[in-house]
């Protein structure tokens, strides 16, 4: 019998010999599975046919499963979002979707969710409609509900599912973290109920789940004591400190608005489920979700820089295993790669070793994968390995003519094809290459510092570079899990180009009287992570003096500026424990506490933040980075500006917009 429903684009669907039904998620001409508009209503068609299935005895059980290689369900579309404007519009679209799940939920016969790869947000939301889910042990297999990182939480009654299956306290750290959870820790918290090893079994255990009419747990009593008050008041407040930890809520609303809907309704999720919807809607509109879902927006656009179907990078070599090359080194090994590290100096090779051990604990954690990384990192005094490597990454001293030396002995020792790169941070990468018979060939990858902390890498191409070089070079690093912006080879390239004035213009300030505590703060109230004196102290005031310099910025780098005279003391900043703070011990440095008045905060970050914004647009005139999202998502990446306000550009944009807005309202009004 022909199934009823084979007109479906992004869902196939059929009911078997043993009349168990199957959902299978393949949406239509892409190669990730995310919940459209389409997808939606076709679900909707597909739960229709199995009610009534059901009710007449046709189908014994429904497994939804996915279709693609390496996802089940990666999210909803966010690109729909952007179509709703209004709190009315978001919370009928949302209602439809909620009603739906409910539907999945409340079905006769037992609903299996199987689970191989990405099953995020509205992916996870499904999943925990159903009955019972079944996972997979698979390594890219990954549980989550990152909606707060988009500015928003999960709105279709995923916050009150999450807490009935695995308790207030794990459900609200997943879903105030946005972190993402490993097969056999979402089957610890209750999330999955049973894992199979490969996706192969799949199929066969989510049989095995209909026929038993298997049902999930839910969370354990004692869970479930903790949403009781008081111990709910007390959770609440304790999330509350940690959160402000991380984010400050006149930035970040959302994860505070789930807090508080926790503590008030958390005792009845049905209350919870409505407080959920109600809040959800205002948050989708807001502007600081919006920007959010704009800065995700452009990180794809980023790792669209790299081509698809390139061979894969598995040996990397770097030179100099000083501050940088450790950490590139530790930070390539982590991502997969074999490693050698060269340098004139075994000792420096040895401390390097030490330092990504201590990296690897902290982000492997199992000794198993601590020694198999250690295993990988080779180290290579003599550069004998240099011959195997598909990518050559020097971090040496910042000299050009040590730096053209050593590609010149490298050359002839490369494999052909393999990337050949320099992490200079000043000097012109056409210079470094000018020696090589082949200069097209060398590019900049230009890293930030501390490597494990900044996603961003800058690539860096000169007049004559070949593209071919510049396409393998934003390759490798999206393999190596960072975002990659290609710049031109020009002083600065984009990131320290519109950090310097920035920092020189607080440093300005600093010295016309303005308190250095205020500077600061004004930059934090503005989203910053930390102050432009305190980041001046953090990366060396010699390096900050030598950047000015280079970039030609005179003013808080003259002559008797209070920059030279600290670099001329020996006051270096946090690596000599004084610059224009003092350093505790414990790598902190000493502030005075003063209160300050909170418009002053916020019209000195506006203030604070022009020089930046300023030079970003003529990084886009000059053409530094072809691209005003690129500028964007390479300035928030690699500086850690304010994500909430969407980008430096976007942000200037949106006050000339926010201006014209109010003159239109001023005339109007007259
Ligand atoms: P560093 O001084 O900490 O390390 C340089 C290492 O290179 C030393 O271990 C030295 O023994 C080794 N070395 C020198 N000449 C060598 C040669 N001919 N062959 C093999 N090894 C040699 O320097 P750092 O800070 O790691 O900087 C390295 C490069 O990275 C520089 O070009 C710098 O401009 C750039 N950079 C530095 C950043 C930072 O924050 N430190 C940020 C971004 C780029």
């Amino acid at each position: 019998m022909a199934s009823p429903l084979s007109d479906l684009k992004d869902w196939r669907f059929e009911i078997d010999y043993e009349d168990i039904a199957w959902a299978i998620f393949d949406r239509e001409g892409e190669t990730m599975n995310t919940l459209g508009r389409r997808a939606t209503e076709e679900l909707e068609r597909i739960v229709s046919h199995m009610e009534n299935a059901a009710r007449n005895k046709e189908a014994r059980g429904l497994v939804i499963i996915s279709g693609k290689q390496n996802n089940f369900i990666a999210g909803a579309d966010i690109k729909e979002f952007e179509q709703w404007t209004e709190v009315s519009e978001v919370a009928e679209a949302i209602t439809q979707v909620t009603d739906l799940l409910s539907r999945i939920e409340k079905m006769r016969v037992p609903v299996v969710a199987a689970i191989h790869g990405f099953c995020l947000g509205g992916g996870l939301e499904l999943a925990m409609a159903c009955h019972y889910r079944i996972a997979d042990r698979e390594e890219g297999t990954r549980l989550g509900l990152p909606e707060v990182k988009l500015g928003i939480f999960p709105g279709l009654h995923g916050t009150v599912r999450s807490i009935a299956l695995a308790g207030p306290v794990n459900a609200m750290t997943m879903m105030l973290t946005g972190r993402m959870l490993r097969p056999n820790v979402a089957k610890a918290q209750g999330i999955v109920d049973e894992l199979v090893p490969t996706h192969h079994k799949l199929r066969w255990a989510a049989r095995k789940a209909v026929q038993q009419k298997r049902k999930s747990k839910g969370a354990s009593r004692i869970q479930n004591l903790m949403r009781l008050w008081p111990i709910r008041g007390y959770l609440a407040g304790q999330m509350r400190k940690q959160t402000a930890r991380k984010a400050r809520e006149d930035h970040y609303p959302s994860p505070y608005k789930l807090i508080e809907i926790f503590e008030r309704f958390g005792g009845d999720l049905k209350r919870m489920a409505l407080a959920e919807t109600r809040a959800f809607a205002p948050l989708m509109v807001s502007d600081q979700s919006r920007n959010l879902r704009r800065v995700f927006a452009v990180s794809e656009k980023m790792k669209a820089l790299a081509p698809k179907n390139m061979p894969k990078l598995r040996r990397a070599h770097v030179i100099g295993a000083g501050t940088m090359g450790a950490d590139i080194a530790a930070w390539c090994v982590i991502s997969g790669m074999e490693v050698s590290l060269q340098d004139l100096s075994e000792d420096q090779i040895g401390k390097a070793q030490a330092q990504a051990k201590k990296l690897f604990r902290k982000r492997l954690k199992k000794k198993q994968a601590v020694d198999a990384a250690m295993a990988r990192l080779i180290p290579d005094p003599d550069g004998r390995h240099v011959h195997r490597a598909d990518v050559i990454i020097e971090a040496i001293v910042e000299k050009l003519d040590i730096k053209q030396k050593l590609f010149k002995s490298l050359e002839e020792n490369v494999k052909p094809g393999a990337i050949l790169a320099t992490n200079t941070s000043s000097l012109p990468i056409e210079d470094i290459a000018k020696p090589l018979d082949d200069p097209s060939r060398l590019i900049g990858l230009h890293f930030f510092n501390p490597v494990p902390q900044l996603p961003l890498v800058e690539v860096v191409r000169a007049p004559n570079t070949e593209q071919e070089y510049v396409d393998k070079g934003c390759a490798f690093v999206t393999a190596i899990n960072k975002f990659p912006l290609t710049t031109k080879s020009t002083p600065g390239f984009l990131v320290n180009r519109v950090l310097a004035p920035y920092m020189m213009d607080a440093m300005e300030r600093f010295e016309q009287g303005t308190e250095r505590e205020l500077i600061d703060e004004a930059a934090r109230e503005f989203g910053m992570p930390m102050g432009p004196l305190e980041l001046a102290d953090q990366v060396g005031l010699d390096v900050c003096m030598h950047v000015a310099e280079i970039l030609g910025i005179s003013g808080g780098a003259a002559k008797g500026s209070k920059l030279v005279e600290l670099v001329e003391a020996g006051n270096l900043g946090k690596k000599t424990g004084k610059g224009f703070y003092v350093w505790a011990p414990d790598g902190k440095p000493q502030k005075e506490n003063y209160a300050y008045d909170k418009a002053q905060l916020e019209q000195l970050g506006h203030d604070l933040v022009k020089p930046l914004v300023e030079e970003c647009q003529k990084c886009l005139d000059e053409k530094v980075v072809d691209d005003a999202d690129l500028v964007d998502g390479g300035v928030i990446f690699g500086t850690g500006f304010a994500p909430f306000r969407g980008g430096p550009l976007h942000y200037a944009k949106s006050l000339e917009e926010g201006g014209d807005a109010k003159k239109k309202k001023e005339a109007a009004a007259a």
